[in-house]
């Protein structure tokens, strides 16, 4: 079935979604609504579309998606905060994107650093933050991808992804999802501009935590660590094989649980 998005979608938020703008195909949606940013469009504008032909994820990586499957949107931001506070923004989102999927589907998703949603440990979301200093502040493209609807077979050449589809085992309407989004994104926003701090939210979520975990830097090879814990500027704490100790973040690096060899039996 294809699920089209209402364009006159109602939204339960003051600011955020006042424009929103539809696309059915798009390259990607952070780099138009980057674009429209630069070119003075409002914060809180949003772009969705129904495919993106290059989709963007973190640290280089494509963000695949059949047309109609999921949720796939950008948001403007103009934060005029501290710059250090800027790097607790993927935390926030994270949190808004939990929470949606908690009070809406009755989902239990966890965090995975710094805001990937993962559903008995598959990711089934992931968000895109790009920013450049602008006019008293930053312009601040956030994407964010949801896997809705896709079925198995789309999913197969995926094996660390999942969507609601699978997880609820039945089809996820789109339209009141992305209100849900967008309401629990503007709240936490708001609260973080009001100097809110979402570590302990963050923290209650988080997977991976205390665990072996494999960091993958932008250039070089990956190397084993323990996972140790969330630092105040939110960045994670992780301890290397010699024991010393490194504040990742998000911008250089990507994490993922070490899987153990399931050709060694136990
Ligand atoms: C990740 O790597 O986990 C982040 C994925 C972010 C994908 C979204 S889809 C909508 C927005 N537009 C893009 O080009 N990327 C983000």
């Amino acid at each position: 079935m294809y699920d089209p998005l209402p364009v006159a979608l109602p939204l339960p938020t003051a600011w955020l979604g006042h424009p929103l703008v539809f696309l059915r195909s798009v390259d990607s949606t952070n780099r138009l609504l980057a674009k429209w940013g630069d070119d003075g469009a409002a914060e809180g504008f949003v772009l969705v579309a129904d495919f993106q032909q290059a989709g963007r994820g973190r640290r280089g990586r494509d963000w695949v998606a059949d047309p109609g499957s999921s949720l796939l949107f950008s948001l403007l931001l103009r934060p005029t905060m501290q710059p250090d506070r800027l790097g607790l923004l993927p935390l926030v989102v994270g949190v808004a994107v939990a929470r949606a999927l908690e009070k809406h589907l009755g989902l239990r998703p966890a965090l995975k650093w710094p805001n990937d949603l993962l559903l008995d440990g598959q990711k089934c979301a992931g968000s895109l933050i790009e920013m450049a200093p602008s006019e008293g502040g930053h312009r601040v493209v956030v994407g964010t991808g949801l896997n809705v609807n896709q079925e198995p077979a789309t999913l197969a050449s995926l094996p660390e992804a999942t969507s609601l589809r699978l997880a609820l085992g039945h089809e996820v309407p789109r339209g009141p999802l992305l209100a849900a989004l967008l309401g629990e994104l503007e709240r936490a926003y708001d609260d973080f501009r009001a100097g809110w701090q979402p570590h302990e939210s963050w923290h209650r979520r988080a997977t991976l935590l205390g665990q072996p975990i494999t960091v993958h830097p932008a250039q070089g090879t990956p190397w084993p660590a323990t996972a140790v814990a969330l630092a105040e500027d939110g960045s994670l704490l992780v301890q290397d094989e010699q024991g010393e100790r490194h504040a990742l973040r998000a911008a250089d690096v990507s994490v993922r649980a070490t899987r153990s060899d399931p050709t060694v039996a136990p």
